[in-house]
């Protein structure tokens, strides 16, 4: 059996309390999968004396990760901190710098600084693994550098954040509103330290952006993902979505187009009997396209101690195995500057509106549809309240820019009551 391979993790929380667990648990297995023991030489972390339910006495303690990651007896640095700055970057361009391979789970750091680090990588001859920062244990990023690297990827659609799946599916369940969830899952621990990387898909959208820079060849841009977060779904679009057959989720994606780059991250509904539809609580799904191999739907844990350290052990081992992937799929150097796309491919929408109830009140509502070009393909009107009902629309395909135009020109119209609520409708 040949030399060990050394790693330093940096950032012994969730994951990489669960990492030291596989490699003490996993050791005779991990070394007979890559032919080499798979060892740990040094550890990093603010605290030296908390109790992580794990024996590190065996490793050598370095309060500095910048130092850790410069050992000479680590080969592999492992940044399990976080961030998108600070320590975790410094440790990182550190680690490259003395030649060191890197392992992330750090989506922030990979979604902003990627091309970047991939070029320093490069240039030195290291490689940099994230394959736990999308998606937690599902192997997405060794299906679509991997599996699927023969076919022209033509879109990638997923739920990527366990959280807001979480808070979408508990409003429909149990019928309550956002903030209600949005309180129980903060107190349950569910989100992360700032909440707002998980429920304005920020967290999210560094993945989807990630995952865009595999398929498409493409510099990572998270500045160019079209973000909205699920703090306007309410109880009522998600019951009144679920009554035309549709589910409300937080759905990445990312597709290539005449018209450029597209990265959405952004609320929109899917039949409720798609793979993507059913997916409940606060499980995964990325659906893959590509062109020979066709539809692709990978499932499983996003997050979480067990999962997320399975992907990070999974590019460890390959990197013991002695293989080397570029940090993309490709060389960080031809990796294209991407025009992102400034409207998105038609697609149909679900239109909500308080209408006032009146002789041709729906009729005027139509003839401004009809004036933008928007064909209505379904509708639905409910009981009225006072002196309003809510009528749903299912548009026909059509334009973002068409259907605002319309939602502007209601308001000059004395039967449209508040501001209407448009939903792009995903085909899946
Ligand atoms: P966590 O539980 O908050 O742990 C972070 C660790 O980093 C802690 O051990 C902390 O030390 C250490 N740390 C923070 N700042 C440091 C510094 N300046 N110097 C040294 N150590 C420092 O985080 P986590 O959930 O394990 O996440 C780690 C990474 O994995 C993040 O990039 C996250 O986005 C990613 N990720 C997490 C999950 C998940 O399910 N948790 C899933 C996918 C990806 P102390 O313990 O002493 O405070
Ligand atoms: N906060 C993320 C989620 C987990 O809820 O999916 C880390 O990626």
């Amino acid at each position: 059996m040949t030399s060990p391979l050394r790693l330093g993790i940096a950032g012994l929380g969730t994951v990489g309390t669960g990492v030291v667990k596989i490699v003490q648990n996993h050791a005779d297995l991990l070394a007979t999968r890559s032919g080499r023991p798979i060892t740990i030489t040094a550890v990093s972390a603010r605290s030296k004396s908390k109790d992580r339910g794990v024996d590190l006495s065996n490793y050598a303690w370095e309060d500095d990760p910048v130092a850790l990651a410069k050992r000479k007896d680590v080969d592999v640095f492992v940044e399990l901190m976080g961030g998108s700055e600070g320590p975790a970057k410094a440790a990182t361009e550190a680690a490259l710098a003395a030649g060191k391979d890197v392992v992330s789970a750090n989506k922030a750091l990979l979604a902003i600084h990627g091309q970047a680090l991939a070029e320093a990588a490069e240039s030195g001859g290291q490689v940099i693994r994230f394959e736990a920062a999308v998606a937690g244990g599902i192997p997405v990023v060794k299906a679509l550098t991997e599996g699927l690297a023969g076919n022209d990827i033509l879109r990638i659609m997923g739920v990527m954040n366990g959280s807001c799946n979480y808070i979408l599916t508990r409003m429909e369940d149990a019928g309550l509103s956002y903030q209600e969830v949005f309180d129980e899952a903060n107190n349950l621990g569910y989100l992360e330290a700032d909440p707002e990387l998980d429920v304005g898909g920020i967290d999210a959208g560094h993945k989807l952006a990630l995952l865009a820079s595999i398929a498409f060849g493409t510099q990572v841009n998270f500045d160019a993902v079209d973000l909205e977060g699920i703090g306007s779904v309410t109880i009522e679009d998600i019951h009144q979505a679920a009554d035309m057959g549709y589910k409300i989720k937080l759905l990445g994606v990312a597709q290539m187009s005449g018209r450029g780059l597209e990265q959405r991250m952004a609320p929109c509904l899917v039949p409720d009997t798609s793979p993507l539809g059913q997916l409940a609580g606060g499980t995964n799904m990325v659906v893959l396209e590509g062109d020979s191999v066709g539809q692709i739907v990978l499932r499983g844990a996003g997050a979480g101690e067990g999962p997320t350290a399975s992907a990070v052990m999974g590019d460890v081992l390959d990197i013991a195995r002695g293989f080397r992937l570029s940090t993309f799929g490709q060389p960080a150097s031809g990796l294209r500057a991407a025009r992102a796309a400034h409207s998105a491919i038609p697609a149909p929408y679900y239109l909500r509106l308080q209408l006032v109830d009146k002789p041709g009140a729906l009729a005027k509502v139509a003839k401004i549809l009809g004036e933008a070009g928007i064909s209505i393909h379904r509708m639905r009107q409910y009981d009225h309240t006072d002196d309003t009902a809510p009528v749903l629309i299912v548009t026909h395909k059509t334009t973002r820019t068409a259907l605002s135009e319309a939602i502007a020109a209601f308001a000059d119209t004395d039967v449209v009551d508040g501001t209407p609520v448009a939903l792009r409708i995903e085909e899946v």
